[in-house]
């Protein structure tokens, strides 16, 4: 399959702030994603995910390296290419289908298309019913209902989505997996999606790319080869929500040995030392 989006030696540096050091962000990170395809991007915290959805957003700029939709060089942001972050982001003095028309009538989108677009993606989302509510109204799930919708309506061809579960109830957060695979199927949609979950990489992903930290690079991707739609219960999700831990937690300790120095050390280690203590003590 031909490369829908292509990410070459992308590095992202960020110039020094208050007199700090500049920080590498991402280093060389190549990935290339298929039209359609649903790409699950990993990571310990820090290590540039958010960074690497930003510039395919086209809302910070490349250091080096490119970023090509449909063998285009991006320059900025576009109608191409939607966002969902994990907090909704919804004005608050707009109501649910206003907040979805909002992005269409700055694109300048007719009046009665903007409304059927909008009506369409509620109903999509399952929120027709709350089309006049106000975000204080809605739940979490809601909120983040209405940004899909929001992203969804401007009909981008690539869907970018910065731990867009992350601050839901389990439960919640279930329930939307199941319908954003759904809607995924339906629409077509390539996605981007990065979470810190393994599990809901797994459950998701065609595949998942592993990131390291400092600077951040693509460490290993993954296929998840189980055709769609999932039983979330199955042994292979487990058994690649597995694979996808072993690999984050080297980069996880790493990263936290980086933040608390050389004396950190893994508990089980701890518990070693402490019983090699006890035996020194000869208990
Ligand atoms: N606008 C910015 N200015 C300076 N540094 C930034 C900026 N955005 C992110 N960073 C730094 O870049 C690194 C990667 O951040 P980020 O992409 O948010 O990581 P992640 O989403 O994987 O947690 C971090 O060290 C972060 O502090
Ligand atoms: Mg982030």
């Amino acid at each position: 399959m031909a490369a829908f989006v292509e990410i070459q030696r992308l590095t992202k540096v960020f110039a020094p702030r208050n007199g700090g050091a500049a920080v590498a962000a991402l280093e060389g990170v190549d990935l290339a994603v298929a039209e359609g395809e649903f790409v699950c991007l990993v990571g310990p915290s820090g290590c540039g995910k958010s960074t690497l959805l930003n510039v395919v957003a086209g809302l910070e700029p490349p250091s080096a390296g490119d970023v090509r939709v449909n063998g285009r060089r991006i320059s900025g942001a576009g109608a191409d290419r939607g966002m969902v972050f994990q907090e909704a982001a919804l004005f608050p003095w707009l109501n649910v289908i206003q907040n979805i028309e909002f992005p269409l009538r700055r694109l300048g989108v007719p009046r009665a298309e903007r409304r059927a677009r909008a009506l369409h993606f509620l109903h999509m989302v399952h929120l027709s019913k709350f089309a006049g509510a106000y975000v204080h109204e809605l739940s979490g799930g809601m909120r983040q209902r209405v940004a899909i919708a929001r992203a969804l309506a401007m009909d981008p061809k690539i869907l970018l989505m910065d731990e867009p579960f992350a601050a839901l109830d389990a439960q919640t957060r279930d329930i939307l997996h199941e319908e954003l695979q759904q809607i995924w199927q339906e629409t077509r949609k390539t996605i981007l999606f990065v979470t810190h979950n393994v599990r809901e990489a797994a459950y998701l992903a065609d595949r998942v790319a592993i990131f390291s930290a400092h600077p951040g690079t693509i460490k290993r991707v993954l296929p998840i080869n189980y055709p769609h739609p999932r039983d979330k219960e199955s042994l292979l999700i487990a058994r690649a929500a597995n694979v996808i831990l072993e690999e984050l937690k080297d980069e996880v300790e790493k990263a936290i040995r980086r933040q608390l120095g050389e004396e950190w050390q893994r508990p089980a280690d701890r518990v070693s030392r402490s019983a090699r203590l006890d035996l020194g003590r000869g208990i």
